[in-house]
């Protein structure tokens, strides 16, 4: 198992001598390596089991440092990242030559994001060098939301866990691309799109590109626990795999006859969020077969939960 502990200077270390490290942002921990370095690169595509056509998100300590690592930025870019950096934002950018092919999988863009954890700003601004990271998790698995998890799953393949406590939106940043200046949402996630939408008016949702080997965050299977996932109306399938061992995920309701994970007694999707993964999880622990669902009201953070479970269900 990984040496898992708050040491910020430990953490750099790591990273300056190529190492991979286990971190916290407010959204999903992630599995960093030193953006600059290819060899430290290649090892998060081996310990992660990821196809080297899935891109991956660089992070970035201040806007001053991203700068360098693209040749555009248009004005609606500028907007959103001015309003919602720090935070769940992720934003895809024309790549200067700095961010090497690897990270990119070839494609002349790259992801972005400025994390508001306080702990990763904190080892960010110790570094000269950007990171990048994807979730740390073995590809197509639930994201992290606690050290823990990151332990129980790559523990062994990683050199240190920075332990920044559970993370609190609990669900993936939202990913941005643009066409000529129109945003395109490529991925819902933490920012819910009502808040994009009053800084940048109407914009275009597409996600569901499952075809697309560039953008695998957006395969139709994806955040899928071991168990199976079966999403719909709680009470009908119940009667369907009634005889079969389930468990059910519900949204706010307690079914006690049942190994059963409530997202939110009081129906807050921002609780709903951060419990989703580790709900998800939860189930491994128990005796089932078959995980039941069912979807949350589907505006603010409900529409990346809801994704997240349609992607869990999807095989
Ligand atoms: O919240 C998050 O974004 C977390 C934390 C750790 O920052 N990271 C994360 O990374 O979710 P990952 O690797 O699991 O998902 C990154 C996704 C890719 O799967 C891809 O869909 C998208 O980002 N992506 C990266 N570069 C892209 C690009 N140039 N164009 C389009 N999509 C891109
Ligand atoms: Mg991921």
């Amino acid at each position: 198992m990984a040496l898992i502990g708050d040491d910020i200077d430990h953490a750099r270390r790591v990273l300056n001598d190529g190492g991979l490290v286990g971190i916290p942002t407010e959204t999903v921990y992630g599995l960093a390596a030193n953006a600059f370095n290819s060899a430290a690169i290649g090892k998060i595509f081996a310990v992660k089991n990821r196809p080297a056509f899935d891109p991956l998100i660089t992070h970035v300590g201040s806007l001053e440092d991203l700068k360098p690592l693209v040749t555009e930025i248009p004005s609606s870019a500028k907007n959103l990242i001015e309003s919602f950096w720090p935070g769940p934002l992720t934003v895809v950018l024309p790549k200067s030559n700095q961010i090497i092919d690897l990270i990119t999988s070839g494609l002349p863009t790259a992801a972005f994001r400025l994390p508001r954890h306080k702990l990763l700003q904190e080892l960010l601004s110790g570094l000269d060098f950007p990171i990048v990271a994807p979730s740390a998790n073995p590809f197509g698995y639930v994201s992290p939301t606690s050290a823990e998890h990151v332990n129980q799953q790559l523990g062994d393949k990683i050199d240190y866990i920075l332990d920044g406590g559970n993370c609190n939106i609990g669900i993936e940043s939202t990913i941005i691309g643009f066409i000529d200046d129109q945003p395109i949402v490529l991925r819902l996630g933490g920012l819910p799109i009502e808040d994009i939408e009053k800084v940048v008016g109407k914009v275009k949702i597409s996600t569901k590109i499952s075809s697309n080997p560039a953008v695998p965050g957006m395969q139709e299977s994806h955040y899928s626990p071991s168990k199976k996932v079966v999403l719909g109306n709680i009470e009908n399938l119940i009667d369907l795999y009634g005889t079969e061992k389930i468990g059910i995920l519900s949204f706010t309701k307690k079914y006690a006859a049942y190994p059963n994970f409530v997202l939110s007694k009081e129906a807050s999707l921002t609780e709903a969020a951060v419990n989703l993964f580790s709900g998800l999880r939860w189930f491994e622990t128990q005796d089932i077969d078959i995980i039941i669902t069912e979807k949350v009201s589907n505006k603010g953070l409900g529409k990346a939960i809801n994704d997240r479970l349609t992607r869990a269900s999807t095989k």
